[in-house]
């Protein structure tokens, strides 16, 4: 946004002003774009048209600061002359001021992308994206781009947005999903790729309200190869948090700071190195210990599923991340791979954390063909629409685990947030849909 005009000290900057004190002779503006900004100084009877909000090319003289006088830059722009590129209407200024109520960061969703706060959150939802990528690059995973229709459920049909999707003739269009998760599309391609990963929205028709539930939401997907046991699976997983949460912290370090969260993040990197396995029946074992009850206000049976709420409490009480696995069979999904000690289980992992709750959905996969076929039938599906991802187990199945994260809900958990809302750009929730 700086241009160097002539010798050094003549500069033109391009922004939009940010704040403005007008004086009787002289007015103070803050002229910024995207994180760079700088301190303008021009006489007032020259800029009686400015506003805050207005885009404008400032040409003047670098100039040292006056003595304690503090600004984004070392230096400011003195003797400005100010074009107004395009207007801005004060007004608007107002509209979402910080700290606005939650419904108002909602409705005027468009001047909430300006709020300084929320701007730094957006900057390091970037960098958080960086952050896998480079651990993923690091260990040979390929990103891939992964389609958003498909044909076949992953997650339950209870979540699944239908809709009908050009078929072959204009007349008959071929029923479609919008994916819940790119989980098959990956498993299709590490034979050829090996290990791969992408970062991509899933879809899920969740008629949830909740703080941490969006209709969409970007999905951080990968799957290995060439896991031997379930602690395999178990190190990846303990590897990409150590490893992706260190990155944040000093790709984001500047950011951080300016949201008080550094110290925040790095006591979460601690709490990386010391991460609780529980499994399912430990779980309800330290429910029943803490009077932790089921929805019905009875204690859990051994096999009961752990609701939401039930869940957070147990680990905001252990104030600690919990890997959870080994889930009865009954209620996780036909491709989970079984527990060969107790193949009443599944060698599944669910990530939790304090603040939040699940923030990872991961396990390793079913291998048998004739198995994965009979789980598909008790599960009310139709083999005959899984023919691919039958026909994988016939053909160069990599013995893969793999994980799905939410970005959303990582972020609100690096951040101290309390709702996904906070920290996405453009939530998708029942009842919204905007901007
Ligand atoms: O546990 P889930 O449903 O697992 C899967 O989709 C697997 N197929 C992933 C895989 O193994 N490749 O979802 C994984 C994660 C959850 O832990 C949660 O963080 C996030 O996706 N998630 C949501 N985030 C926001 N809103 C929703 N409605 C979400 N549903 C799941």
């Amino acid at each position: 946004m700086f241009k160097t005009i002539g010798d050094d000290s003549k500069l033109e900057v391009l922004g939009l002003v940010k704040t403005m004190r007008t004086g009787k002779k002289f007015t103070f503006a803050e002229v910024g774009y995207g994180d760079s900004q700088v301190q303008v100084v021009c006489r007032t009877d020259e800029v009686k048209e400015l506003t805050i909000g207005s885009f404008v090319s400032v040409v003047g003289k670098k100039s040292d600061l006056p003595p304690g006088v503090y600004s984004s830059q070392t230096f400011e722009i003195t003797e400005a002359k100010v074009q107004i590129l395009s207007k801005g209407d004060p007004d608007t200024v107002s509209i979402c001021p910080p700290a606005a109520s939650a419904e108002i960061r909602l409705d005027r969703r468009l001047y909430y992308f300006r709020d300084v706060e929320f701007t730094e959150i957006l900057r390091l939802s970037d960098v958080l994206c960086q952050a896998f990528r480079k651990f993923f690059v690091e260990s040979k995973c390929v990103e891939v781009l992964p389609p958003s229709f498909t044909g076949v459920e992953c997650e339950g049909g209870a979540t699944l947005f239908k809709l009908d999707h050009p078929g072959k003739s204009s007349t008959e269009p071929m029923p479609a999903y919008l994916t819940q998760s790119s989980q098959f599309a990956l498993e299709y391609l590490v034979p050829g790729l090996g290990d791969c990963f992408c970062i991509a929205p899933s879809y899920r028709a969740e008629h949830s309200h909740t703080r941490r539930h969006l209709t969409e939401f970007t999905h951080v997907e990968a799957e290995w190869g060439g896991i031997r046991d379930f602690t395999d699976h178990l190190e990846k997983l303990r590897s990409m948090l150590q490893s992706v949460v260190g990155e944040f912290i000093k790709l984001g370090e500047k950011s951080l700071k300016k949201l008080g969260k550094y110290e925040h993040v790095v006591g979460l990197l601690e709490k990386t190195k010391d991460i609780v396995i529980l499994t399912h029946r430990d779980a309800i074992e330290k429910c029943r210990e803490l009077s932790i009850d089921g929805p019905d206000g009875k204690p859990f049976g051994d096999r009961d599923d752990i609701p939401e709420a039930q869940e957070r409490k147990l680990i905001d009480t252990l104030d600690k991340i919990v890997f959870l696995v080994k889930f009865p069979r009954e209620f996780k999904s036909f491709y989970m791979g079984l527990d060969p000690t107790d193949e009443s289980y599944v060698l599944g992992c669910d990530v939790e954390v304090p603040g939040v709750g699940e923030i990872i959905g991961s396990g390793v996969r079913e291998a048998s063909f004739d198995r994965l076929t009979e789980r598909l039938l008790s599960a009310g599906l139709k083999p005959a629409d899984y023919t691919d991802y039958l026909e994988l187990r016939r053909s160069g199945f990599c013995q893969t685990s793999g994980m799905g994260l939410g970005l959303g809900r990582m972020l609100c958990w690096l951040l101290d947030k309390q709702s996904i809302r906070d920290v996405v750009a453009f939530p998708r929730f029942p009842g919204y849909l905007m901007p």
